[in-house]
């Protein structure tokens, strides 16, 4: 009973009709950038995707050129880091898993591509684990005294096993700076960031959602016409 569903949150993207916010997913993109990526992949996720998110060719070519991705050194052959392309997919921030575990207190930090599909209601899941880390409730301590969390855990309620790896990485408003002038707040870039992931783990969701439209319009057309000429047909009959 310590163990916490997701809050409620909602997102551009939910429901029927749901679209992304461009300018959110920018936003939420940044947050990964400037904060997840020093930990997380995204290596379903290549950089020219992010033309989608309204970036422009040579944007994107800039920010592939951040990231330093595995190659071939052209003179030795060898293996070595270079500048990411656009085609290039997001790199993974260790070389394998052993630096991975080294860094982050035995666990490793999973792929994010798939995150929002991969937990139970992953969009809020996501948003309830960034802005979920507190202090151990006494009553949990009090029933169950091993649960305490060791060093260099934390404690988070929306955590399937209470005590993580990772330390809270949204901290303090103002951590990254939006362009779009949206107030950087930890809950604001919680929920920019889950959006985004909405979007890695799902780009084509919006023609899947609009895709029905037309369809369930033909099947009521094809009902309709069905009926008329069943009318039609039958018309002498009682
Ligand atoms: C795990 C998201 C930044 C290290 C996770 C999980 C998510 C996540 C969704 C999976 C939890 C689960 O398995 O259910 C994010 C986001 C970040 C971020 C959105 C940026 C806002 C970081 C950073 C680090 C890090 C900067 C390293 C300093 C880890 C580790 C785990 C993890 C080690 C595995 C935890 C465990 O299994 O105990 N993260 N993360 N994360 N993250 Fe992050």
């Amino acid at each position: 009973e310590f163990h916490r569903h997701p809050k409620e949150v909602h997102f551009a993207s939910d429901g029927a009709f749901g679209k992304f916010d461009r300018q959110q997913l920018q936003r939420g993109f940044q947050v990964y950038k400037e904060v997840c990526s020093a930990c997380h992949s995204l290596s379903h996720v290549a950089f020219r995707d992010l033309t989608q998110l309204g970036y422009s060719d040579p944007e994107v070519k800039a920010i592939a050129k951040g990231f330093q991705v595995p190659g071939i050194d052209p003179n030795t052959g060898e293996d070595a880091m270079r500048p990411g392309m656009p085609t290039d997919y997001f790199p993974k921030p260790f070389a394998n898993d052993i630096a991975a575990r080294a860094a982050n207190n035995n666990a490793v930090p999973p792929d994010l591509s798939l995150m929002t599909k991969a937990r139970h209601d992953g969009p809020a899941y996501v948003y309830s684990l960034l802005t979920g880390y507190q202090a151990q409730p006494a009553a949990l301590l009090k029933e169950f005294p091993d649960a305490k969390t060791p060093n260099g855990l934390h404690y988070n309620p929306y955590f399937a096993n209470l005590n993580l790896a990772m330390p809270p990485p949204l901290t303090s408003t103002g951590q990254v700076s939006y362009g779009d002038g949206t107030k950087a707040t930890v809950d604001q870039m919680a929920k920019d960031v889950s959006a985004f992931l909405v979007w890695t783990a799902e780009p084509k969701l919006e023609k899947r959602k609009q895709t029905g439209w037309p369809v369930l319009g033909f099947l009521l057309f094809a009902t309709i016409l069905g009926y008329m000429s069943y009318k039609n047909i039958w018309y002498e009959k009682k």
